[in-house]
Formats: C-alpha cells, structure tokens, sequence
C-alpha cells in the first residue's frame, strides 16, 4: 500500500543537494541489519570526486516492513544533515530519495572497515594486550609480543560474513571471501576458514582512545543539541587509523524547541540496559541520560564486549537494583580512574553526571598518563 499524502509530505520536504543518482550506486555484500534497516557495502561513482569510486555503507529498509519504519530512516536523514560533519561521526554523503511513494530510501554513509566494535572486542578476546599493571597503573610500554596476525576462536554470537557476490571483496585462493577487517598484508594467508578470523591485537590505550573519540563525537551531538537516544557499542564503528565513529542516528531527537526533554512514545523498543534511571522510570531522554550510556558504553569497552548487567534479566529487578543504588561491578581491564568516570555517569541525579567535554577531557588525559 501507498503512503498517504501527509505521510509523505512529512518524508519529502529535504535538501535535494544530497540526491545521490541510483545508477552511480552499485549495491554490495549486506554489512548488518537493525531492527528495522539494512546496511549494505556499495560502491558510489563519484560522491567524493568526479570520476571516482568510493565505497559506501547504504542504509535502507527491509522490503515489506511497517511504513513507520520508513519514517524513522527519514527522520535519521534529516538528524544527519541537520546534524553536519564531524570526524566522530559516521558522516552522511548522500541519499537516494527517488521513490518515496514505494518505500524506496536509501541513505549513505562513510563506510568503515571493520565494522561496529562490539563484535570486533569479540576477536580481541584472545590476544588482547592488557597494559593495566597489578597495582591500577597504566604502562604503554607493555607491547604485543609478536606482530604476526593472531588466529583467534570467534565466540558463538560472532556474525560472520556471508558468501555473496561482490566485486569488491577479494576471494581467497580456497575460494572464500577475505573478510575485509582483514589487513591486506594479511590476505594472502587467509585461511578462508570463518572460524577463525585474522585480528590485529588491540591494547589498553586503544580502549582508551576509541573512548575519548566516542566522548568527543558525542560531544559534538550535544553542541549541536541532538541526542542519540542509543548510544551503545553496536552503534560505534571502527575506520582505519582507529579512528571510531558513532552511527545509527535511528532514535536520535533534536532537543531543539522543546526545552532539554523529549518523550517516546510507548510502543518504540527502548534499549533498557543503556538506559539511565530516570530515562527507564519516565522515559524521558536527554544529553545527561547520554551520559548514563555513554558510561555503560565505556563498560562494555572495558570488558571487551560482556552484555551489561550480565546477571539481570528481567526490566523490573534491573529498575529496582539501580534505584537500591546498585552499580555494575569494575570490569576486567579497567582500572581504578576508568571505573570512577563510569560511576560518575552514573550518578542518580543527572545533573550532577560530567558532561561530554568533562569526560574527553578526563580520558584524554588518561591516553598521554602512561610511560
Ligand atoms: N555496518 C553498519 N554501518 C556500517 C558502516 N557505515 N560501515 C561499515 N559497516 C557498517
């Protein structure tokens, strides 16, 4: 069926400067799949530089979902483009708007190599280099023994790439696709075989670092008044250089003319276990409730992608614990100094939670601390 008229006057009155031509766009492997969208690889014929390609991650809706969900991709559009550029953000280069009517939307991204860093801190498990010392200091001089790639066992929950049909990924000489995380001076002895991925070992001062980058990006999100609404480490993803970028603008709000608030409706999912206190009694959000994910994210980081609170289950004991005033415990590779910023973020009265700026200048701090 159709939209109807409101609804796509509610979709359409956007900046046509962004308009991508959806014959420069060459569809690739899927990447993920959210709740309600898909993000697949392509290639895009000049949407940097005349005559160049470039890849790009495209974000569309499943066919044959719900039309609210057409309207949320088109509402993270217009966060995106309000939103402007920033190198800690997962910038917007373009959209496909053609067919509206048929539910046709595609949105596009940079793309960033090795994905979303949950299931990247999930190959790390095995070769991660802890440079947190026995008495809490940080010592960077603790360096990967070796720099050979490491093969590592991927946990279960691992989502593996799929065989498919896409140009741009090279096929190993076994004949399977080459994961593109891995480094192309790694590629020739790719085994092919999925279990056991090549990683580059990461260590104490890139948690560190991908931190205070996610604490500098989301401060640009509160300068520019939008709050993401599902700051989480699904949502980071990791581009070279270790350079990480916050994406999935899917629940974020503009705060701006309503004063600091915005309520959800009902039915929307609420990812609870991010969720602040007040956010999970009221469901009211904002740049403070941000900060509360924001320290579940720095949790998440530091212990290598554990699911928080990873003995509560149910909605009501997680509200009942935290108003008890129960916090999650240090987690395995934080120190002292990592885990009070967490805390802090924590704080029942969200005012009294650090700001973004506060805390990417705590953790900056933290980065030049070792020896
Ligand atoms: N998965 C979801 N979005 C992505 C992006 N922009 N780059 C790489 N992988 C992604």
């Amino acid at each position: 069926p159709d939209l109807g008229i409101e609804e796509q006057a509610e979709l359409l009155p956007y900046d046509k400067r962004w308009e991508f031509p959806r014959d420069k766009l060459k569809l690739g492997k899927q990447l993920g799949s959210g709740a309600f969208g898909v993000v697949f690889k392509a290639e895009a014929i000049g949407i940097i530089d005349k005559d160049t390609t470039t890849t790009v991650a495209v974000k569309m809706i499943k066919p044959n979902t719900d039309p609210s969900y057409i309207k949320a991709l088109a509402s993270e559009l217009k966060i995106m483009i309000h939103l402007g550029r920033h190198l800690n953000v997962v910038n917007l280069l373009g959209a496909y708007t053609g067919n509206i009517n048929k539910r046709e939307l595609m949105v596009i991204v940079e793309y960033c190599r090795f994905g979303n860093i949950h299931q990247y801190m999930l190959k790390q498990r095995d070769c991660f280099v802890n440079q947190v010392t026995k008495d809490g200091y940080l010592d960077y001089s603790i360096k990967t023994i070796s720099k050979n790639p490491y093969y590592v066992n991927v946990p279960n929950n691992t989502i593996l790439p799929e065989k498919c049909d896409d140009s741009s990924t090279q096929i190993g000489s076994d004949g399977y696709l080459v994961p593109d995380e891995v480094e192309p001076e790694w590629r020739s002895n790719y085994r092919g075989d999925y279990k056991n991925l090549i990683v580059k070992p990461s260590c104490t001062h890139d948690l560190i670092c991908w931190s205070f980058q996610v604490a500098r990006g989301m401060e640009y999100l509160a300068s520019r008044k939008i709050l993401h609404g599902d700051l989480a480490t699904r949502n980071i993803l990791l581009a070279e250089e270790n350079i990480v970028k916050i994406c999935d603008f899917g629940f974020a709000k503009t705060m701006y003319n309503s004063e600091n608030y915005k309520k959800k409706s009902d039915k929307d999912l609420l990812p609870v276990k991010w969720m602040a206190i007040e956010s999970l009694r009221d469901r009211v959000f904002s740049t403070q409730s941000d900060v509360w994910a924001f320290g579940i994210v720095l949790w998440e980081i530091f212990s290598l992608a554990v699911t928080p609170y990873p003995n509560i289950q149910k909605f009501n004991d997680l509200f009942n614990r935290l108003v008890e005033g129960y916090r999650m415990e240090q987690p395995k590779y934080a120190n002292s100094e990592i885990y009070n910023i967490m805390l802090d973020c924590w704080k029942m009265n969200p005012m009294t939670r650090p700001s973004f700026t506060d805390l990417a200048e705590r953790l900056g701090d933290l980065l030049q601390d070792g020896t």
